[in-house]
């Protein structure tokens, strides 16, 4: 898979890291940012990060911040993504099997480096689970992006 990763200031030391596990993983990593510790806005590489699921040029998204909440709510934002923030490995493999999630938002202020690669290689090796009542739940999330969509603002 290709996998974007974009973290913001508070998350940075765990770029490289975490880039290193998902390529041991087998897969290509799509670098969103940022690239030091200066300071930057999330929405910026949260949405860098959704752009390129949303866009194809990647297969899923990973996003660090402070506490990934910030990031979680920009990527939710984009149309067709699914960001689940997620501070353990159970919910990060709930949010494949039930949510189909296809963007990973974790804290880095929050959980510590090892705890988040564990969360980080649960999510990329669970697969949704295809149960026929999730993938109705979820294409329940796409008709309701549809229809707000639709509606004059
Ligand atoms: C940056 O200070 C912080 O607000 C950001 O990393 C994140 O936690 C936002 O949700």
């Amino acid at each position: 898979m290709i996998v974007a990763l974009g973290v913001d200031h508070a998350a940075f030391p765990y770029k490289q890291p975490l880039a290193q596990d998902i390529e041991a993983l087998g897969h290509r990593v799509v670098d969103c940012g940022t690239q030091n510790t200066a300071s930057v806005d999330y929405p910026t590489i949260a949405f860098a990060v959704a752009h390129a699921v949303r866009d194809g040029q990647a297969d899923v998204g990973i996003f660090l911040c402070g506490t990934g909440i910030g990031g979680c709510i920009a990527a939710n934002k984009v149309r067709g993504i699914r960001a689940a923030l997620c501070h353990e490995a159970f919910t990060a493999r709930m949010s494949r099997e039930h949510n189909d999630a296809n963007m990973l938002c974790i804290g880095a202020r929050v959980v510590g480096l090892s705890l988040a690669s564990e969360i980080v290689r649960t999510w990329l090796t669970t697969p949704f689970s295809g149960d026929e009542r999730h993938a109705r739940r979820v294409r329940m999330l796409a008709e309701a992006e549809a229809l707000l969509e639709s509606q004059p603002s």
